[in-house]
């Protein structure tokens, strides 16, 4: 029996509940994830296979359907097939039976995949290097990926409780969250950047001008697709459009996982919405620490102070 990938969550979702994390090689990843590890560090991926990697919230699935729709000319309809995480599998999730893991999805597509992770560049297997895969990296201001992130975490019922906001900006700064430490991630991707050929994005850039930024992303893809389909795609992508798209606003997870009454998924799209939810000693606090943790790296983070 074939089920829809809402009803295997419905079916599973008093098995999901926010187990503690375990650490993998330092990152505290989700216990399903960290239960599987073995079977995700030997995932091969084929030549073709695309990788977008983020840390949680960074702007993952607005690239991803970007990227669909490049693959697809900009038609709006074959990017409505399937919600995001059936279209683009998420490689590393494990979650309680029938729901299928990211690798069992992968198993029954043709390349080229669009294959989403929130793996630090250490734990990406090896073989998408192997492979010379395409990777595009997304990264965003880590105040208002943090402030994302909690807001997400709060309507997660898969992640930790986020606790109280102060606890959380602690919790942050100490790489507890799951996926580990912001700073660690994008450093460890920025570092690599070249020699592996990353494409590496800003959230903030595409806010700023998404067409210059879908342009960037077609060009590396070796994709060519008329102005007329890049204004199209850029259109679609908006984020008005994503929050009303069925297929991209995860409103195919059920509530009693997604409880989007306490967030939407498609929450703000905005840059610089942590200056709502930082203090002005909580921000300061944050800076001093951003300061030594980012110390000799020079990524062009902007609307951080
Ligand atoms: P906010 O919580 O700040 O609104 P991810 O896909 O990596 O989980 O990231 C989710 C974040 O990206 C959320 O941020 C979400 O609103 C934002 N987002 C998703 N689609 C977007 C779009 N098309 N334009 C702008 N922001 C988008």
């Amino acid at each position: 029996e074939e089920l829809s990938f809402s009803e295997a969550i419905l079916r599973a979702s008093g098995s999901i509940s926010r187990f503690p994390l375990i650490p993998v090689r330092g990152v505290p990843l989700m216990c399903s994830i960290a239960n599987n590890w073995d079977s995700v560090w030997s995932f091969c991926p084929d030549p073709a296979d695309l990788l977008i990697a983020t840390y949680p919230k960074a702007g993952t699935t607005w690239t991803q359907e970007i990227v669909d729709l490049l693959l697809h000319n900009g038609d709006a309809e074959a990017c409505k097939r399937a919600p995001t995480p059936v279209r683009s599998p998420f490689l590393e999730i494990f979650s309680p039976p029938p729901i299928p893991s990211g690798l069992d999805y992968l198993k029954n597509m043709d390349p080229p995949r669009i294959i989403k992770t929130h793996l630090p560049f250490q734990l990406v297997p090896t073989g998408f290097w192997e492979n010379k895969c395409k990777v595009i990296y997304v990264s965003r201001n880590a105040k208002d990926n943090l402030v994302s992130y909690f807001h997400f975490d709060c309507m997660n019922k898969a992640q930790p409780e986020p606790g109280p906001w102060e606890g959380y900006i602690s919790k942050f700064m100490h790489g507890e969250l799951s996926w580990g430490s912001w700073y660690d991630h994008v450093k460890g991707y920025w570092a690599e950047r070249e020699k592996r050929n990353i494409l590496y994005l800003f959230y903030e850039d595409m806010k700023e001008n998404p067409r210059r930024e879908v342009e960037r992303i077609m060009r590396y893809l070796d994709l060519s697709v008329s102005d007329e389909v890049i204004s199209r795609i850029v259109e679609l992508t908006s984020f008005k459009n994503m929050k009303e798209n069925p297929m991209t606003n995860y409103s195919c997870v059920p509530p009693p996982v997604f409880d989007q009454s306490i967030s939407p998924f498609m929450r703000k799209g905005e840059v610089g919405d942590w200056r709502n939810h930082f203090t002005p000693e909580q921000s300061k606090m944050f800076d001093e620490d951003y300061e030594k943790q980012m110390k000799g790296v020079n990524i062009p983070f902007r609307d951080l102070i």
